[in-house]
């Protein structure tokens, strides 16, 4: 990869935004040439489209214009003065000049006004080589400031520096807007403000706090947005201006952001949220844009370890002894034990190619189906409920759809927090008159927050999802408020009988419910009937809805309530789960369960199994294989003994630590590939180091089916992406792998999986992102599913039965902890913890509700003990009006807090997804740590001591 000097560009800013989808084109005349636009082009837009850059400072074309700095200024044939072309809206026939000695002159003057209160300091500012002003300056051809420079001016403004990631230099800042309006518009933080007036008027983060103090979120739009180094990213700070770009999508969360990864040499400068990203159209959250530290962080292992037990140290070794090592260990011990005493997990983070090789090396090579994803414990339960009504595993919009909801359902979901730039999305269309159901025991942001309100929150008590939605229902069907004739032409006849009856039940009226789910029966019925009475009503939920005892039920109780009010099929409505990690939807497309092929094709089908055993000459077991849960109940029986983990940390993330954590230490082999010395990988015998998405290419499936480019921006840094190190161990086991590219693995699975027939890297070149299916029947891909006929043919209605969990309160147990994210971090933190998002978030914490805290004599900032039957942990109490009386709340971020202690194996009926989101518990003052934690702390340092060992030079092979 070429490190040569190469001249820098931004993207394209044509000015204003593109005008509201319209056909109609008109004609007019730009500086004598005629041009063609939509209607509703501003001038300022017609003019950059067709190649004329007027000069601008106070537009932007992801922002609404707003004509404050007057340099855009045009002649137009017939209009005195002249007009800001960035408010003017093209009309047919008109004449425009943009360029005169009347208006160089006024632009001129309009500049040297900025720039007498301006500093000199071009040559040494981070932004010289990327600032408008300064291209501007030039633009306008100003030559000299007649004011001079010793009036009256804002150049001693001190600076912001306490944002990790961004500074704010007021003494630069030309009162733009800018940032203000991206904040109000992109974003919808509303964190700034232009106090003052006139010569007075500055930029203030909420009340003239530093941004670190104010309600700034730092998703860095407003970076973005400024025209001038007022507000500068650190990375450009300290790198200097980038030299190259690449286009890549997000390894965070499910919203699946594309950014312009902007580099110089191997060093990535700064993530620019990409203008064409088909699910963030330019905008971001703090993760994306700025918590990429963590891939060249210090704690990067770069070299494969092994060693024969996890009590002694590690050594390090070349790859191709490693891979013997890992290869002969794992032949060893099916010779041993058996076929099936060995099993693999793939990874939510790791791309659909390095999925697909995982699975694919369990069953050619290991020859079992034993292999899982983490989906199992989170989304399972929506892929069961899914694909059992509507006939599709996956959601049915696009992100882009939520613009034509006119009542919006969030249950379980706290979108501002774990999908921000899809939350921003929705509070664009809350604030523009969209109405608001939250179904959720915690008031989160959504319930309300700037120029947002719910109409109705129900705060059902934790583990009451079912009652609810069936509530729902059964006010929409007894009120006869039901999509009567979508029922009769698109769902099963049979189905909805069986279901009206059950749902008429006055057992599930909301009066009778009330007393188990704490929900006012009024509260449910106005919010049915609002549901009901809007044109498009879309339903999105997340991890609160899944993560039960009987999440499935709730998935197949969302789909009745979609279904009964005709909600499915067209823009604006749908069922949307909001997938957590960045690559879980495309996990579980290529095959991770162990009961089903990619394509979700199940292992009992002869033809499916023919299918793929003659592309890769095996013969496939037509058994399915063990979930997680099972191979950790096996392994602790003794009767599973290797397994190989792709980028999990289910020694965090899994329920009940007692229990993994047992299960992995009775393994006699387990290969961990991951970037860092995870929890799960103190137990490993084998690691192979993995690559951060920086450092492969492939492909990441969002949470709208969207399969966007992951491209190589810099060299892996151990020598190997995470697709060679699976072929490498596949190899080594005996078994043949030999792709020279991640684009043959995606050939091969389009030729295997009919919904990805239509999809290669040529397609997501030319396209951008495919959304599937992608096949003959849709060969740019499907943006909506269910038009005109569900996947399955009828919408089937299924009988959805509310049956209490049995994780109950009792007089030893009284709360309810019930466990969500935080938006500085993402799940197990393996990451985030590895960058600057500690300043928002560097411990997890008890939120308890004052009434609790006081009967405990619990204080803000006390420790407090959190036992359940499961174990017990120590946490920081915050006090908190934002849960209910009865339920406490944690994040699982940081192994220390061991939010994963507590929680239990209660699981999903259907799916084994834990119950994560309801444990019985008991909170006490204490003063010292849980057992759990010294041991844990034990632990650790005596595995920082194998790692410290193995580096030390004379201990490498
Ligand atoms: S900080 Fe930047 S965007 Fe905001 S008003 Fe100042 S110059 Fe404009
Ligand atoms: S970083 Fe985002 S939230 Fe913070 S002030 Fe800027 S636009 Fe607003
Ligand atoms: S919203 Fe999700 S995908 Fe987008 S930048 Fe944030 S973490 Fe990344
Ligand atoms: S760009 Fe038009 S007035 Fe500022």
């Amino acid at each position: 990869m070429s490190t040569a000097f190469k001249t820098y560009q931004r993207a394209k800013d044509l000015g204003t935004p593109a005008p509201d989808v319209g056909t109609k084109l008109i004609l007019l005349t730009i500086d004598g040439e005629q041009v063609t636009v939509p209607e509703g082009t501003t001038v300022l837009r017609a003019a950059a489209l067709n190649g004329i850059n007027i000069p601008k400072l106070c537009a932007t074309d992801s922002l609404e214009p707003f004509g404050s700095c007057r340099l855009c200024l045009v002649e137009i044939e017939g209009m005195k003065g002249l007009p800001a072309s960035c408010t003017t809206e093209a009309k047919a026939g008109m004449k425009v000049t943009t360029q005169n000695a009347k208006v160089a002159k006024t632009r001129r003057n309009v500049m040297e006004l900025y720039i007498s209160d301006h500093p000199l300091d071009c040559l040494t500012c981070p932004t010289n080589g990327d600032c408008e002003l300064q291209d501007m300056a030039g633009a306008v051809g100003l030559r000299e400031v007649r004011y001079g420079y010793a009036g009256e001016n804002h150049l001693d403004a001190k600076k912001d520096t306490s944002n990790p990631y961004f500074t704010f230099d007021p003494s630069k800042c030309i009162v733009c807007s800018r940032c203000v309006r991206a904040c109000e518009e992109v974003q919808g933080t509303f964190a700034l403000t232009i106090q003052g007036r006139g010569f007075e008027s500055k930029v203030s983060p909420s009340q003239n706090q530093p941004f670190l103090d104010s309600e700034c979120v730092s998703c860095g739009a407003c970076v973005q947005a400024c025209p001038t180094a007022t507000l500068s990213e650190v990375g450009l700070i300290e790198k200097g201006v980038p030299e190259r770009s690449v286009i890549t999508t997000c390894a965070y969360c499910g919203v699946g952001c594309s950014f312009r990864a902007e580099m110089k040499g191997q060093e990535v400068v700064r993530m620019v949220p990409n203008k064409d990203g088909q699910a963030n159209h330019g905008h971001s959250c703090v993760k994306g844009r700025f918590s990429f530290g963590y891939a060249t962080h210090k704690d990067r292992i770069k070299k494969p370890m092994i060693r024969e037990t996890i009590h002694e140290p590690w050594r390090e070794v070349s790859w191709d002894e490693a891979f013997t090592f890992a290869a002969n260990k794992i032949k060893g011990i099916q010779a041993k034990y058996g076929k099936g005493s060995v099993g693999g997990i793939t990874s939510s983070r790791c791309t659909n190619e390095e999925t697909y090789l995982v699975q694919k090396l369990v069953r050619a090579a290991f020859g079992n189906n034993n292999v899982d994803t983490c989906a199992r414990v989170c989304h399972s339960p929506t892929g069961f409920g899914l694909k059992a009504t509507l006939g599709e595993s996956a959601g049915t919009q696009s992100f882009d759809s939520v613009m034509k909801s006119d009542v919006i359902v969030v249950i379980g979901a706290n979108p501002t927090d774990a999908h921000p730039v899809f939350a921003s999305q929705m509070k664009r269309r809350l604030r523009e008159g969209a109405n608001l159901i939250v179904l959720d025991p915690r008031e989160i942001d959504l319930v309300r927050s700037a120029h947002v309100e719910a109409d109705y929150h129900l705060q059902l008590r934790p583990s009451t999802n079912v009652a609810v939605v069936n509530a729902l229902a059964h006010v929409i069907m007894s009120e006869g408020l039901e999509a009567k004739q979508f029922i009769a032409e698109r769902c099963d006849n049979d189905g909805f009988k069986a279901w009206k009856d059950f749902i008429l039940d006055p057992v599930n009226s909301p009066e009778h419910v009330f007393e188990e789910t704490g929900v006012p029966p009024e509260v449910v019925r106005g919010a049915a009937r609002l549901f009901a009475s809007k044109p498009n009503g879309a339903i999105y939920y997340g991890l609160g809805v899944t993560e039960h005892s009987q999440g499935s039920t709730t998935v197949m109780a969302i789909a009745n309530l979609a279904m009964c009010t005709g909600n499915i099929g067209r823009e604006g409505v749908g069922v949307n789960p909001l997938r957590g990690q960045n690559n879980v939807q495309g996990s579980c497309d290529m095959g991770s369960f162990p009961h089903e092929l990619p394509g979700y094709r199940h292992v009992s089908d002869a033809a499916t199994r023919a299918l793929f055993g003659n592309e890769w000459g095996v013969q496939i077991d037509a058994n399915p294989g063990m979930r997680i849960p099972n191979m950790f109940d096996a392994a602790v029986a003794g009767t599973f003994k290797a397994m190989y983990i792709q980028g999990e940390d289910v020694a965090q993330s899994d329920p009940d630590t007692h229990h993994v954590t047992n299960a992995l230490s009775s393994l006699e082999c387990m290969i961990v590939q991951d970037i860092f010395l995870n929890e799960t990988a103190k137990f490993a015998t084998v690691f192979l180091p993995g690559s951060s998405f920086l450092e492969k290419d492939g492909t990441f499936t969002n949470a709208e089916r969207r399969i966007s480019p992951v491209r190589k921006v810099m060299e892996p840094l151990a020598g190997l992406a995470d697709w060679e190190v699976t072929q490498r161990l596949a190899q080594a086991l005996g078994y043949p792998m030999s792709y020279t590219h991640p684009r043959e693995i995606m050939d091969e699975i389009a030729r295997l999986t009919p919904t990805f027939t239509g999809v290669s890297y040529e397609k997501l070149d030319k396209l951008g992102s495919i959304q599937w299916p992608c096949n003959d029947k849709a060969v740019n891909g499907t943006p909506t599913m269910h038009i005109g006929e569900f996947v399955r043919g009828k919408g089937l209605f299924k009988v959805t039965p509310y049956v209490p969990t049995d994780e109950v309160t009792t007089r030893k147990y009284p709360l309810l902890l019930t466990t969500g994210r935080i938006l500085s971090q993402y799940n197990v933190g393996a990451q985030t913890r590895r960058t600057e998002n500690g300043k928002w978030h560097d411990e997890d914490v008890l939120e308890i509700h004052p009434h609790d805290a006081e009967q405990r004599g619990i204080e803000d900032g006390d420790w407090v003990g959190l036992q359940s039957r499961a174990g017990e942990t120590v946490l920081r109490a915050v006090i908190s009006e934002r849960i209910q009386p009865g339920v406490v709340y944690t994040t699982f971020h940081h192994p220390f807090s061991g939010a994963n202690v507590v929680t239990t194996d209660n699981s999903d009926w259907a799916t084994n997804c834990p119950e994560y989101k309801v444990t019985a518990v008991q909170a006490s003052k204490v003063t010292k740590l849980s057992d759990w934690q010294l041991k844990f702390a034990k632990f650790t340092e005596e595995q920082l001591g194998h790692l410290n060992r193995a580096r030390q030079p004379e201990n490498v092979s």
